[in-house]
């Protein structure tokens, strides 16, 4: 499996409601069907029925407790236009579905007698960013003001919102999730950010299909919470560097379907607690350069999948964690890879290695990481990759290639590969003279350069800029 799937807890309202809505069945005319599986937990399927408004309850709705109550109502595929206030439903938690209507308007107060709902999907629909005021989120009037109400997943993926309202969610403050993929979005304005600002227990955010190639360095400096975020499909070239600013709490990034060409060192700075990291179906990727995943210190799972041009994984590209080594699987399928050093990670150390779908070129360093160092005992079964050079290896499993065609099979011979160690006593000679003639430029090139320095701070001197260096010790005098 190469690919990071959704946190647990949305996925247990989530299947309730797809398997209440998704079955086969045709478009009927009836009334809801209503189902208890059990006194505190109701069902109302109001899916397919050529619904164009909002019915009133059936009786057997009051029979819910408020206490532990959970209500599952929903509109799957109709032709709502309009949300208007709902009646009040009872429960402890409820969830409302309006996916795939065609809702043009919310009303205000529309779910001030629902304060609590928690869950509300208005997914593929026709919404724009206008039609959402922090007024239909009111809850009830109390006091001479306006309640919150218990909101935390809301769904808006598959509109047409450019532009979300600066205070769209403020009557909304446990808001936790938020979807809104597939929204022609194209750039994070002023006031969408604002309005995230006070989303500060946001914890996941779904920025997929939306047309942004950038964040704003600061958008999510308030979002403290942020666990989780979703920023596939964009138009991103390199991974946002705003992504930094919440790195001591996100866990999961998923940066697939995007025109980056290459990671680098830049490229996950700050983010030292990201648990999973997903990055595929990047077309134009052709690179994982060196100290790539040096900044992930948390790292457990690596999807790096279905890069069609990824060529080249650096052998440094772990630099500065293979010591302190936490990731666990590795999926490098469905890339165009054909070679991978050696000592790029240490292999023996994974519990789940993904190869599949490559050009492997089955030498003595692919040989070494399989079987030397035990990689070819952490495929899944069924997913043994193949060799695809040399010809008479095509099409053999890489386990199979073994130490019969690799005589001197260990980590140092592999490692130093390439170089001849073949050193006759005029060589030595001309090393020792080449070294000293490189110490000797050197020591010319400093006094040079240290000259020049001292004649440039003269003129200098009176400029305001300094260069901070972390080692210099009269810093902290
Ligand atoms: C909900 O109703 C629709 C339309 O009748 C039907 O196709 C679907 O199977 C129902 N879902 C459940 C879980 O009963
Ligand atoms: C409601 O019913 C579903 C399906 O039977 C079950 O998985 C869930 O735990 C129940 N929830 C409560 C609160 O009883
Ligand atoms: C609701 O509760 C009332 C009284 O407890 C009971 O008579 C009625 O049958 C219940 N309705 C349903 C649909 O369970
Ligand atoms: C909704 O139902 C219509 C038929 O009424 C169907 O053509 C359409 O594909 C359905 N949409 C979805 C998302 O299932
Ligand atoms: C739905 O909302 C639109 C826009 O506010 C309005 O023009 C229309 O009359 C409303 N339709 C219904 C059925 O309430
Ligand atoms: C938000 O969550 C907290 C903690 O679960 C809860 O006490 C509070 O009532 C919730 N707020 C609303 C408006 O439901
Ligand atoms: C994979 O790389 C090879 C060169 O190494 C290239 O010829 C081939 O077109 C690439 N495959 C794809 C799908 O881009
Ligand atoms: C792997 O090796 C075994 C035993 O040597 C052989 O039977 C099998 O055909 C080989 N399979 C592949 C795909 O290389």
């Amino acid at each position: 499996m190469c690919f990071l799937r959704d946190i647990p807890g949305v996925l247990v309202i989530l299947c309730v409601l797809v398997s209440a809505s998704h079955a086969l069945g045709e478009v009927i005319n009836g009334p809801c069907d209503i189902f208890f599986q059990d006194v505190n937990n109701l069902t109302l399927n109001c899916s397919r029925r050529n619904i164009d408004r909002i019915p009133n309850w059936p009786e057997a709705m009051k029979n819910v407790s408020n206490q532990d109550g959970h209500v599952l109502i929903t509109f799957f595929n109709n032709s709502i236009t309009n949300v208007t206030e709902l009646p009040p439903v009872p429960g402890n938690r409820v969830a409302i579905s309006f996916k795939s209507n065609k809702i043009i308007e919310i009303n205000d107060d529309a779910f001030n007698n629902v304060h609590r709902l928690v869950y509300l999907d208005l997914s593929n629909n026709r919404l724009s960013g206008d039609v959402l005021r922090s007024e239909i989120f009111q809850g009830p009037y109390k006091d001479g003001v306006y309640k919150s109400i218990a909101l935390e997943t809301l769904n808006l993926g598959n509109n047409r919102i450019h532009s979300l309202d600066r205070y769209l969610f403020q009557y909304t403050p446990n808001l936790t999730r938020l979807y809104l993929n597939n929204n022609p979005i194209e750039i994070l304005d002023h006031v969408t950010i604002l309005a995230l600002f006070s989303a500060t227990k946001l914890e996941v955010l779904d920025l997929a299909k939306t047309d942004i190639d950038s964040i704003p360095l600061d958008a999510f400096r308030g979002l403290v919470n942020l666990r989780q975020i979703d920023l596939s499909g964009n138009k991103f070239v390199t991974v946002p560097e705003s992504l930094g600013l919440v790195g001591t709490s996100l866990q999961y990034l998923t940066f697939n379907n995007n025109p980056i060409v290459e990671l680098n060192d830049d490229s996950f700075i700050g983010l030292t607690n990201l648990v999973e990291l997903e990055v595929g179906e990047n077309n134009y990727l052709e690179e994982v350069k060196r100290s790539t995943f040096t900044p992930l210190k948390s790292l457990r799972v690596l999807h790096l999948c279905h890069n069609r041009n990824l060529r080249y994984i650096s052998h440094n590209a772990f630099r500065g964690i293979k010591d302190k080594w936490t990731l666990k699987e590795v999926y490098l399928d469905d890339n165009n890879l054909s070679e991978l050093s050696t000592d790029l990670l240490p292999w023996n150390k994974l519990e789940v290695l993904g190869m599949t779908g490559n050009n492997w070129l089955c030498n003595c360093d692919l040989a070494n990481i399989v079987t030397n160092q035990e990689a070819g005992t952490k495929f899944k079964a069924g997913e043994i990759p193949y060799c695809a050079a040399p010809m008479r290896l095509n099409g053999a499993y890489i386990t199979n290639i073994t130490a019969s065609f690799c005589p001197t099979l260990d980590t140092t011979f592999a490692a130093k590969k390439g170089f001849s160690i073949n050193l006759k006593p005029k060589h030595i000679l001309w090393s020792i003279l080449g070294v000293a003639a490189v110490v000797g430029i050197g020591m010319i090139c400093g006094l040079l350069v240290n000259t020049i320095k001292a004649v440039y701070k003269k003129n200098t001197r009176s400029q305001p800029i300094r260069y901070f260096n972390i080692n210099d010790d009269t810093n902290f005098a």
